[in-house]
């Protein structure tokens, strides 16, 4: 049977391949889309993509999408940082959430380190780069086709 997941982006993110690539990358989210959607093609996979720069944006497709896909690969952007709200959404979620974030947040500004979505996710892919979409994509692949 096919799956279909989701891949949400938090603030920012649109912004891939123009914004401090020397911590993200060059590549633009569409690139990366395209190559997820490539390796989704390969193995029964359908993928939906959501971006916004709003907590509660995120928050209302977050508790909507739960009912459509099997998982979730997660980017919350800052918000990893911030948000309780988006912490106890994920934890209600009844789909795993994989947490995915480019750049290597251990090893950045301080402020930086702590993830309140780390604690509720299933796994958490940090320092890959876009890398870490198809890691996380995998991951979830194998969690269902392999569990
Ligand atoms: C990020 C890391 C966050 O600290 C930052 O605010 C982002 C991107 C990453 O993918 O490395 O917007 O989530």
């Amino acid at each position: 049977m096919a799956l279909q997941f989701a891949v949400v982006n938090g603030p920012n993110l649109n912004r891939l391949g123009k914004r401090e690539n020397h911590h993200y990358g060059s590549q633009t989210w569409n690139s990366i889309f395209k190559e997820l959607e490539m390796f989704g093609r390969a193995h029964d996979i359908s993928l939906e993509a959501f971006q916004s720069n709003s907590e509660g944006a995120l928050i209302d497709y977050l508790q909507e999408v739960e009912f459509r896909v099997q998982g979730i690969l997660f980017n919350p952007g800052a918000y990893a940082h911030t948000s309780i709200a988006l912490r106890d959404c994920v934890a209600s979620l009844s789909v795993p959430v994989v947490e995915v974030h480019l750049s290597k947040i251990g090893k950045r500004e301080s402020f930086r380190t702590h993830s309140y979505i780390a604690e509720v996710a299933e796994g958490y892919i940090v320092g890959f780069g876009a890398f870490g979409y198809s890691l996380g994509l995998k991951l979830l692949h194998d969690h269902f086709k392999q569990g």
